[in-house]
């Protein structure tokens, strides 16, 4: 597991967007995982700006989003459908044919998560991962299997208070559609993202706790090629590396 740690948000998001730019630039079919929420959102507007100068290019890549919330349209705000857009795809060159979503609103979710599973087919290039403040990767909250695959889960108390931050009302999701660890796992490389004072107890839990399914994020420990973006104040409780 690699850890690099940026001095400000700023340096962070224009250190993850020059190293995101250079897979893309070695592989432009890149195959890769998105994530949604507060954090991924400055990285997102730096590659904005970067496709936009032409230093950078999705046109080759796919893009799989990596999870979403159940119970909300697809053009709620809150919803990661809309973030994404918001954020990453109504400003990019990424083929919208190459842009694949989690159909929540499915009345078949069950076929839905096999046929997400069946398109992602081999082991991703990339997947971009935030952290919840308990550990979570994606929706696999706390105890998720190891082995999970895509599939319907029911939002921890904590991951059901945070959603809030991304809505305009109080119909708060309680269950939602993710990637599954499986597939975390099987990636070629995986990048947790975390920034702010808020992330700082959980990232030293990740870090350097034991690898527990109670802490989802411990377990990317033991991935041969995963690094930890964070900001030096996220880094905070790291002892040893503050
Ligand atoms: C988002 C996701 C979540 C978030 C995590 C952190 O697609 O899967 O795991 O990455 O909850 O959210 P923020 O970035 O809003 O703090």
């Amino acid at each position: 597991m690699n850890l690099f740690i940026y001095d400000n948000p700023a340096a962070w998001a224009a250190g993850i967007a020059e190293l995101w730019s250079e897979r893309l630039r070695s592989n432009p079919g890149l195959r890769q995982c998105l994530p949604t929420g507060k954090t991924p959102n400055s990285v997102y507007a730096e590659m904005a700006k970067r496709v936009k100068s032409g230093k950078t290019s999705f046109a080759e890549s796919t893009g799989f989003l990596l999870d979403e919330f159940g119970g909300l349209s697809p053009e709620d705000p809150g919803s990661c459908n809309r973030m994404i857009r918001d954020e990453l795809i109504n400003h990019v060159d990424l083929p919208e044919s190459s842009f694949h979503l989690l159909n929540a609103q499915s009345h078949d979710l069950e076929q839905t998560c096999r046929e997400y599973d069946q398109k992602i087919g081999a082991p991703l290039d990339l997947v971009i991962l935030g952290i919840g403040q308990n550990g979570h990767l994606g929706m696999n909250e706390p105890g998720s299997d190891i082995d999970s695959l895509t599939r319907k889960v029911e939002l921890h108390p904590q991951t059901i208070q945070a959603s809030a931050r991304y809505l305009t009302h109080n119909n708060l999701p309680t269950w939602g559609v993710t990637l599954g660890l499986r597939q975390i796992f099987q990636a070629r490389e995986v990048w947790l993202w975390a920034n702010g004072a808020s992330k700082a107890e959980i990232l030293k839990q990740a870090i350097s706790g034991p690898l527990t399914t109670d802490v989802p994020a411990s377990l990317l420990q033991k991935h041969a090629h995963c690094t930890f973006f964070v900001d030096r104040v996220a880094a905070s409780a790291l002892v040893k590396f503050a």
